[in-house]
Order: C-alpha cells, then sequence, then structure tokens
C-alpha cells in the first residue's frame, strides 16, 4: 500500500524512499522527524513545470521548514526564499541564497531586521502598512541605500480554509487595504530612499481551490492598472503562498493550474511582462516529512482509548491549535492486537496535548507510527514544553541518510540558565 509516493510500504514495513523507518527509530530513537530528499525536489519540479518558460520566481517560504539541509535542498534548485524575520535571512544567507532572490515579509519588521535586509541586498521588502513603510525609508536613507518595496494588499477574499490561516479577509492584521493602497503608494513614491518595484499579497494557507487567487487576482489587476496611470510602474506581482497539501482527501490545486489561469490574465490587461513570484511553504515540504513516534502506553478507560505516545504536541502543534488531521500510519503492519478506535495523545500535562483522535488502529506498546505530512509547520512550530528537547531531523536519500539536526540534549535546555545565587 502506498502512503505517499515517498514513503511507502515495503514487505509490511513503511520506508522513507528506500529507508525502512524501523532502522532509523532504532537508532536514533522517537520522536522522529524524517524527511524525504526526493519529495522536495518532486515538489519543486511541479513548481518548475508550471512555470515553464514563464518569468516566475519561487520564493520558497522557510517558515513551513527551515532546516539548513532542506534550505540547501531549494537553493541549489535555484529557489529564492521568503523570509519574515532576521533570523530566517541568517538561515537563508548561511545556505549561501541569492540575496537578489529574497523578500522580506511580515507585519513587525523590526529596524535591525531591514538593516540586515538591506545590507544583504534582498530583492524586495513585502511592506504592510503606512508606518512600516515610513520606518523602512529612515532606514534605508540612513544607510544612504534605496529600499526595494511591495506593499502587501489585502485584497478582501475569502481563502474558504481555517480562520487561523486565512489572512486576506478584512479584519486580519495582514497588509494594506487594497482601498487605500493607491494612496500609500503615492507617498511611497516620495520617498527618494525607497523604490517601487511590486505589488505582493497573500491570502491564507492550504488553499485547495484556484478561484480564491483569481478573485485576488482580479482585484490586483485593477489596482495595477491604478498605479499605472499615477505614473507608477512595477516590475513584479507577488501572490503569496498558500497552496494545499493532501493530508486527507483533499484534492487542492496545483501550481500548473494556478500559472495557467494567471498568464493569460495578465496578457490580457497587457502586462505580460510582469514577474510573477509565488512563495510557496507547505505544497513543497508538507508531504516531504514525517513524525516517527513510538506507543508507550495503551490505556483504556470507560469513555476512550488512548495510545500514550512519545510525541507531543510540542513536537507537531497542528492538531490542537488548528484541529488539524494529520494521517497515522503504523509503520509495521503485523500487529494481531484487535482493531479500536484511539486517541494519539502524547505525554505533555494539557488536555490539548493530542496528535489524532478517533483512529481505527491496531496497537500494542512499542509500536511505531507515522504522523504523516509533518514536512510543513512541525519542527519550526516546535517547543521545548515540558523541558522536551527538541527532536532530531534525518533526511534520507534513496537508502542514504544524514541527521541534519541532532536531538537536543537535556543539558543544552538549560545550559544558559542561571540562578540568583
Ligand atoms: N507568504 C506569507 C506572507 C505567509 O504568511 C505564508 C504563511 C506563506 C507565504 C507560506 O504559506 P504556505 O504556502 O505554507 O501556505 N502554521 C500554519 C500555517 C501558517 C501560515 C503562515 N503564513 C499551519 O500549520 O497550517
Amino acid at each position: 500500500m502506498t502512503v505517499s509516493p515517498h514513503f511507502a510500504f515495503q514487505k509490511g514495513v513503511l520506508h522513507a524512499e528506500n529507508m525502512p523507518l524501523p532502522e532509523l527509530a532504532e537508532r536514533f530513537g522517537t520522536p522522529l522527524y524524517v524527511y524525504s530528499k526526493k519529495a522536495l525536489h518532486d515538489a519543486w519540479g511541479a513548481y518548475q513545470q508550471a512555470a515553464e518558460n514563464r518569468n516566475v520566481l519561487v520564493c520558497f517560504g522557510m517558515k513551513a521548514n527551515s532546516n539548513l539541509a532542506v534550505l540547501n535542498e531549494f537553493r541549489k534548485l535555484g529557489a529564492g526564499f521568503d523570509i519574515v524575520s532576521g533570523g530566517e535571512l541568517a538561515r537563508a544567507l548561511a545556505v549561501g541564497a541569492d540575496p537578489s532572490k529574497i523578500v522580506f515579509s511580515g507585519v513587525g519588521k523590526q529596524v535591525w531586521e531591514m538593516q540586515a535586509a538591506l545590507k544583504a541586498g534582498v530583492k524586495c521588502f513585502n511592506v504592510e502598512s503606512e508606518p512600516e513603510l515610513e520606518r523602512l525609508a529612515q532606514v534605508a536613507h540612513d544607510m544612504g541605500v534605496v529600499a526595494p518595496v511591495s506593499l502587501r494588499v489585502n485584497p478582501d477574499v475569502d481563502a474558504k480554509t481555517h480562520p487561523y490561516i486565512s489572512t486576506g479577509l478584512k479584519e486580519n492584521k495582514f497588509g494594506i487595504d487594497i482601498e487605500q493602497a493607491p494612496a500609500v503608494y503615492q507617498r511611497a513614491a516620495t520617498w527618494p530612499s525607497l523604490e517601487i518595484v511590486g505589488v505582493d499579497c497573500h491570502i491564507g494557507s492550504q488553499i485547495t481551490e484556484v478561484s480564491p487567487y483569481l478573485d485576488a487576482l482580479d482585484k490586483l489587476l485593477v489596482l495595477i492598472a491604478r498605479l499605472a496611470d499615477a505614473g507608477i510602474h512595477i516590475r513584479h506581482l507577488d501572490l503569496g503562498g498558500g497552496i494545499g497539501i493532501r493530508y486527507t482527501d483533499e484534492t487542492p490545486l496545483t501550481p500548473k493550474m494556478l500559472l495557467d489561469e494567471v498568464f493569460p490574465r495578465l496578457q490580457a490587461q497587457g502586462l505580460g511582462h510582469l514577474q510573477i513570484v509565488l512563495e510557496p511553504g507547505r505544497s513543497l515540504v508538507g508531504n516531504a516529512g514525517i513524525l516517527l513516534t513510538r506507543v508507550e502506553y495503551l490505556k483504556h478507560t470507560e469513555a476512550r482509548n488512548f495510545a500514550i505516545v512519545d510525541a507531543a504536541m510540542n513536537d507537531l502543534i497542528r492538531p490542537t491549535l488548528y484541529d488539524a488531521w494529520h494521517s497515522v500510519e503504523p509503520v509495521v503492519q503485523a500487529s494481531s492486537a484487535p482493531v479500536q478506535s484511539y486517541d494519539i495523545v502524547g505525554p505533555i500535562c494539557e488536555s490539548g496535548d493530542w496528535l489524532a483522535k478517533n483512529r481505527q488502529l491496531s496497537l500494542a506498546p512499542g509500536d511505531l507510527l507515522a504522523i504523516m505530512s509533518a514536512g510543513a509547520y512541525a519542527f519550526t512550530m516546535a517547543s521545548q514544553y515540558n523541558t522536551r528537547p527538541r527532536a532530531a531531523e534525518i533526511m534520507v536519500d534513496d537508502q542514504a541518510f544524514k541527521v541534519v539536526r541532532p536531538r537536543e540534549t537535556l543539558q543544552s535546555l538549560f545550559a544558559d540558565e542561571c540562578t540568583l545565587d
């Protein structure tokens, strides 16, 4: 049975590519994040094919997975990066990313972060408010440089996704109201330390349909025309990230479906020269990783059956934070235990510490489980809550593998702390 092309059963044992997962669990312990290099390359390939010979820059939304090994694969493939902090800038530069392919998003850029990005020479600042624009103009002026800017506009469209990951509605904190955007662009044009280079939006995440993008695009095209009338000519249009992945039975839009709709619309408006920038995160890495965990105890209560595993909400917070559904696969398909409905829960002292609910599984203590689709927003959202070291990350390449981040040691968790006496 195939769970995903890159995590599939061979003789009843789940593999990452051609590496049996039990071997990795034995060697490195659990919980453990396991990534497939080929899955990263294939996901990238879908964007590359969709782009064909069109003018598209794909900037990996690295908040989804910022391990240096992941970043470096995408860099080698030609990706740019979408960053949201000075920390992410430092990671991108650490793998030798080309700064002219880095876009800097985020609502709360600090002075030091602007300075670092200007020094590096990033492609564009996606500015989200007038105060930010003013600050950027001042910082660039003080450094004697010109900052390339796009305004992130809020097109007020419904991305039809979870409210916590929907960002393009009026009530969200993100972006500049599209009605106000022309006036803010006009102001930006008056600052000699700013150069207007683009228009940007990002309407949400785990989007499965193409229509919200096209609703946003239609509004952005009207804005771009208004800007042109005012003598403001942009070079690129950034449509953000957001393409969803299959966690269960979704059939999300593909990059090709999106770009095949976008380019004819640009051409129809005489905007065929514009570069399209995309900022995909999840769709490049989500199904390229799993979280491997071991059953510690089975606990049967009157109300429910619990499988208490060694991974927890600190390793994967998506289920409890967004009510997200991650598939759970027994790594070895040999159990003779009866199939029962289990809640998969962790050891953390919170009722919200669950990874999956009501799953029909045949389990015994010591069994290994794979929590699927854990390549995006898993490790990057991990914490050390309950003084739990963050788990190791392994990258598999066919039958080979590399520890791309070792498990944190207990000592390292509090090595920098001190007492008052
Ligand atoms: N660009 C911007 C400006 C963003 O805010 C995001 C994600 C992306 C690109 C990448 O979006 P993606 O292609 O990954 O959907 N933690 C949540 C997702 C939060 C997304 C935040 N912004 C989750 O686990 O579902």
